[in-house]
């Protein structure tokens, strides 16, 4: 059996009971999960396909693949993905698990993550026997020719958003080593003082995709994390690949799952009012936190505040859930986390301003 890492948050027990027993109820900022109603649009399509008995195509529907091309147009200004290098994954946590695996890698291969990172980067390196190697420049990597390099823009925890100039120097740099480059971009729509790029956009890869992939989610862009919705595109030729161990592993998507994810690619107005309430609620919580000491670090995009009082980390967690506030510690991310914490802004507007008031007195 692979040798994983505890699985962080069980580690959130006691603090999560004592901030359950604050009088108001517990504000739960620890983990990223939607609160927000799923938009009428995809529930509508997902109940139109309820009676279909026969086994969905791993590759999704052709209305699918073409609705992501689509959206990544529109949404991203993303061009020149043909409809056949999309493939849909069951959520994007799985493919994060599963990718250097499913890509070949092995005993002997490097996997670069992030130094700050969502943890099953590591697991997913892990789980194929492969090293995970934590670095955020290309010249703590040495001579190295690592198997694949992650690149999470907008970030989880820390909310940086990666430069058109970073992005094609990790591209380029990891073409001249025959590496990998895999973009890990499900906060891609949350851009807040900084317009997140992915490493599809024609301005990062000069009209040439391959050795790379975006994997992109609408857990957060559509409130769709209890479906598991996501899908991997770019480089056609990888993607095929994928698609065909795909197969033989049964890592399908539901078909009603797909019906779901055509409409949630399509429905812009619906990816704009969840901006627009996540907005909102980082607003809120950013001038208590603030106005309560806290600094911001980086949190230029995506769903997370990444702050500090410049003490550990579990010292904040355990005065905040003093006040019935769960937050994550940076900890769980990497070593270097252990002076922030994550604050989630996934609460519904009323959760937010009983923080915000527990926070002001
Ligand atoms: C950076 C990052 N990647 C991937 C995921 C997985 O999301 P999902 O499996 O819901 O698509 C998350 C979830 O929080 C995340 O933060």
């Amino acid at each position: 059996m692979t040798r994983l890492p505890d699985f962080p948050w069980d580690s959130l027990a006691e603090v999560k009971a004592r901030a359950q027993a604050h009088p108001g109820g517990i504000v739960d900022l620890s983990i990223g999960t939607p609160v927000d109603p799923v938009p009428a649009s995809i529930r509508d399509a997902l109940a139109l396909v309820s009676d279909i008995p026969g086994y969905p195509a791993t590759h999704g529907t052709p209305a699918l693949r073409s609705a992501a091309v689509e959206a990544l147009g529109r949404r991203y200004g993303i061009t020149g993905i043909e409809p056949d290098a999309v493939l849909p994954t069951i959520g994007s946590k799985e493919a994060v698990a599963w990718l250097p695996r499913l890509l070949g890698f092995g005993p002997g291969d490097a996997v670069v993550i992030p130094e700050l990172a969502y943890p099953t980067y590591e697991v997913g390196a892990l789980l194929a026997g492969a090293e995970p190697v934590r670095a955020d420049g290309l010249t703590q990597l040495g001579p190295r020719r690592p198997a694949m390099i992650w690149l999470n823009s907008p970030s989880n925890p820390t909310g940086r958003v990666l430069g058109v100039e970073h992005l094609r120097k990790v591209v380029e740099w990891a073409r001249e080593r025959g590496t990998i480059v895999v973009s890990d971009e499900c906060y891609l729509s949350l851009g807040w003082e900084a317009e997140p790029l992915s490493v599809l956009h024609p301005s990062v890869h000069g009209g040439r995709t391959d050795g790379l992939l975006a994997l992109h989610s609408l857990s957060k862009s559509a409130n769709l994390a209890s479906y598991r919705a996501g899908f991997v595109t770019g480089d056609p030729k990888l993607v095929k690949d994928l698609l065909e161990v795909r197969k033989h592993a049964g890592m399908i998507v539901p078909r009603p799952v797909q019906e779901a994810m055509v409409a949630a690619l399509t429905d812009d107005e619906a990816l704009a009012a969840q901006r627009e309430r996540y907005q909102r609620r980082r607003l809120v919580l950013r001038k208590a936190l603030q106005n309560h000491g806290f600094q911001i670090s980086h949190s230029e995009a995506g769903l997370y505040l990444w702050v500090t009082r410049g003490e550990p980390a579990l010292r904040t967690v355990d005065w905040l859930a003093d006040r019935g506030i769960l937050v994550a510690p940076g900890s769980f991310y990497g070593p270097s986390g252990d002076s922030h914490v994550r604050v989630a802004l996934t609460a519904t507007d009323e959760r937010i301003e009983a923080a915000a008031d527990r926070l002001a007195g």
